[in-house]
């Protein structure tokens, strides 16, 4: 499995911030909001990652991020050229992709989890995508399933939504993705819709919901509002607990895809923050 951040083309509702720099570059409290659905895909076991972002700030992510050898994975950089819609991904990332399946992560959305575990096969056929109780669907895809999890409808930002349970931005797809991604025509705002991509697998029968674990946090950063709760959110947990979320380097020695040095080499170039001394003290705590 292979995976794709989107962080380009600005979310309208933050338009005087997002003009000067993509905004999955400013911090979420104490690291750069692309670390978070980072560290999820590295967390999940994905490791050769596209990131998209705009011509402008590309080489931003790639002076932040590198080639990822350093956290034991291969990361690849594309631009888009304008936001033509998060289904574009799918079509700047066909070389990349290659016939594997792929998981999609939208550069500014937040997942926590205290067991991260996304119920994620490598085997995967067809799409499979996420349901998360909202309070206020409307402002999302939303999906309406019945008991066995059968999927019902697909709705995007619906006036009545037909159910609570909003579609995060984390999807899954098997490599038909990119052949239906081709087929798809610009909505009405001109945008390639992953709605409208979900729709087609609803079609074929191979679409799948699973509902997010209650313990699961999904959090957006849409609005001025939502990135200020979000820096409170991992502000609260970390001071809490002693513990970082959305830590890459972590996740990478958790995982196993870089040992004990790596890390200490790592931790090296921060050790004037507190972000060095706490990758110190994880490989002290296994010492
Ligand atoms: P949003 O603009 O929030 O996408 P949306 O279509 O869900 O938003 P809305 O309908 O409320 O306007 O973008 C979500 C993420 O994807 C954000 O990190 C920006 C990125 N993105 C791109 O990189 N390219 C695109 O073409 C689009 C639409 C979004």
């Amino acid at each position: 499995m292979k995976g794709i951040i989107l962080a380009g083309g600005a979310g309208t509702r933050l338009h005087p911030l997002t003009l000067s720099i993509s905004k999955q570059l400013i911090p979420i409290y104490d690291k750069p909001m692309i670390y978070y659905p980072l560290s999820t895909l590295m967390s999940i076991g994905i490791r050769e990652i596209l990131i998209i972002s705009t011509e402008k700030d590309i080489d931003l992510f790639k002076n932040l991020l590198g080639d990822g050898r350093h956290l034991g994975c291969d990361f690849k950089y594309k631009t888009q050229s304008k936001p033509n819609g998060i289904a574009e991904a799918f079509l700047i990332g066909e070389d990349f992709i290659d016939n594997s399946n792929v998981t999609l992560i939208l550069g500014d959305n937040i997942f926590y989890s205290s067991n991260m575990k996304f119920n994620f096969k490598n085997d995967l056929e067809g799409a499979h995508i996420f349901a998360y109780h909202v309070a206020n669907p409307g402002r999302y895809g939303v999906v309406q399933f019945d008991k066995e999890n059968k999927i019902l409808s697909i709705e995007e930002k619906p006036k009545e939504p037909k159910s609570n349970f909003a579609i995060p931005g984390m999807y899954l797809f098997d490599s038909n993705v990119v052949k239906y991604a081709k087929s798809l025509k610009p909505s009405l705002r001109g945008e390639l819709e992953i709605t409208d991509l979900l729709q087609k697998y609803l079609f074929e029968n191979s679409l799948k919901v699973t509902k997010m674990d209650k313990g699961t946090a999904w959090l957006d950063t849409g609005t001025f509002s939502s990135l200020m709760q979000a820096s409170q959110f991992v502000h609260v947990l970390e001071k809490r607990q002693g513990l970082k979320v959305g830590c890459i380097e972590e996740v990478a020695y958790k995982m196993g895809y870089i040992n004990k040095n790596d890390l200490k080499k790592r931790a090296k170039k921060f050790m004037n923050s507190g972000y060095g001394e706490y990758l110190i003290s994880l490989i002290n705590e296994d010492e």
